[in-house]
């Protein structure tokens, strides 16, 4: 026996998202306990079954719920400033467009490397507080060679899934000239960003890159090593998912405006359709049609899009509850797409889930029940968090 292995006992309902394991999906089992070593699941099911003398130390759950941590497959955690004026304009009728970005881009082209690994820092242990132990995070406000990289190197710092977004907009010193930045995301400041960097990603829309564009930069990052992501189909159809899907990315984000075609390339490729309700929350937008990916058969994610411009929250837990209330998604689809949706969008077989072996990525909340996610929207459910086996709150 490990010295580091405990045991949570008297779980009143436990989601494994392991089929084998328990009901459903969400391989629910109820009055449950699981055993951790080593920063692993040693071992997960019903009390009953408990394996004798399983481990040293002992939780008392206290009948309350236990899930997987959230696997937030979609940030952009790396920026200064505020933009609480833009929001408040919208709030007032004007519309969200792709240009605040240049807003958070001087801001953040001005901000020391401390200052932006402090608000990475801030955000960071803000979702961990909400049950969030896999992040991801984007570069894209940087847009210089040097901002960029540095960027990364920040996010780097606090997670394994970062993300080259160089192609977030064109910056205001290439106004007009959209071919030669480009050309400079797929050459100096690749070479600069990919040791840093797992994922590349563009945001294909009006007013940011064209499939033609979008094709290219995805094609020169998956030559050095990136997976592809794709910002798809956020304010308006367009032929983000098509790209996504013909150069086999690993997710087709926001996927708001969807054309039947679009709709059947995700359902049958392994591009993960992620969801991200903030964004049309912040954004006053109509929300994106969840039951329509899940009915045809796509893999769906949920995510936060942290971002200061059209979603600034890590708040997982209110993005289910927006899933389930305002997307028709069910609170065992809602809570599997923020959990093993998000690991699949991020190719992670370790976690979102919590089969023998997986990391011991758990949130144990004050409820019965994974349902009081949704049911009870905005109220501080998460009571413990552990990472690797960890536990990191209080
Ligand atoms: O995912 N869509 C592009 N990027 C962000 C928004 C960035 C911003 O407004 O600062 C998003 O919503
Ligand atoms: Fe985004």
């Amino acid at each position: 026996m490990s010295d580091r292995s405990f045991l949570i006992d008297n779980i009143g309902s436990l989601v494994t998202n392991d089929p084998e394991l328990g009901e459903g999906a969400l391989g629910l089992v109820e009055d449950a306990a699981l055993v951790v070593e080593d920063g692993l699941v040693a071992w997960a099911g019903p009390r009953a079954r408990m394996p004798e003398g399983a481990a040293r130390e002992r939780w008392d759950a206290g009948g309350r719920a236990v899930t997987p941590g959230f696997v937030d497959s979609h940030a952009h955690l790396v920026f200064a400033g505020d933009r609480s004026r833009e929001f408040e304009a919208r709030m007032s009728g004007r519309p969200y467009t792709a240009g605040g970005i240049r807003t958070t881009v001087a801001a953040t082209r001005a901000a020391t490397d401390e200052q932006l690994r402090d608000n990475v820092r801030r955000l960071v242990t803000e979702a961990l507080r909400s049950g969030t132990t896999t992040v991801e995070s984007k570069s894209g406000y940087g847009l210089t060679v040097e901002d960029e990289e540095r960027s990364l190197r920040v996010a780097a710092e606090h997670t394994d899934e970062v993300t080259y977004l160089g192609a977030h907009v064109v910056p205001p010193e290439y106004m007009g000239k959209p071919d030669a930045y480009v050309e400079l995301v797929c050459g100096a400041m690749l070479d600069a960003c990919a040791p840093h960097s797992r994922w590349i990603d563009v945001f294909c829309e009006r007013g940011a890159f064209d499939g033609d564009q979008t094709r290219a930069i995805l094609t020169a990052g998956k030559e050095r090593g990136l997976v592809p992501r794709v910002h798809a189909g956020q304010l308006g159809p367009g032929p983000g998912v098509a790209v996504a899907v013909e150069l086999g990315a690993a997710s087709a984000d926001h996927v708001t405006h969807l054309r039947d075609t679009d709709v059947e390339a995700l359902a049958s490729s392994d591009t993960v359709a992620t969801l991200l309700p903030g964004a049309e929350f912040s954004t006053r937008s109509p929300y994106p049609d969840a039951r329509r990916l899940l009915d045809a058969g796509a893999t769906v994610a949920l995510a936060t899009d942290c971002n200061p411009g059209s979603s600034y929250t890590t708040n997982v837990p209110f993005c289910i509850a927006l899933a389930v209330r305002d997307m028709n998604m069910t609170p065992a689809e809602a809570l599997w797409a923020a959990t093993l949706g998000g690991a699949r969008a991020l190719r992670r077989t370790d976690v979102g889930h919590l089969a023998v072996g997986a990391r011991a990525d758990l949130v144990l909340l004050d409820a019965p029940s994974h349902l009081h996610l949704a049911y009870r929207p905005g109220v501080p459910l998460v009571n413990q968090v552990w990472k690797n086996g960890t536990p990191v709150l209080r």
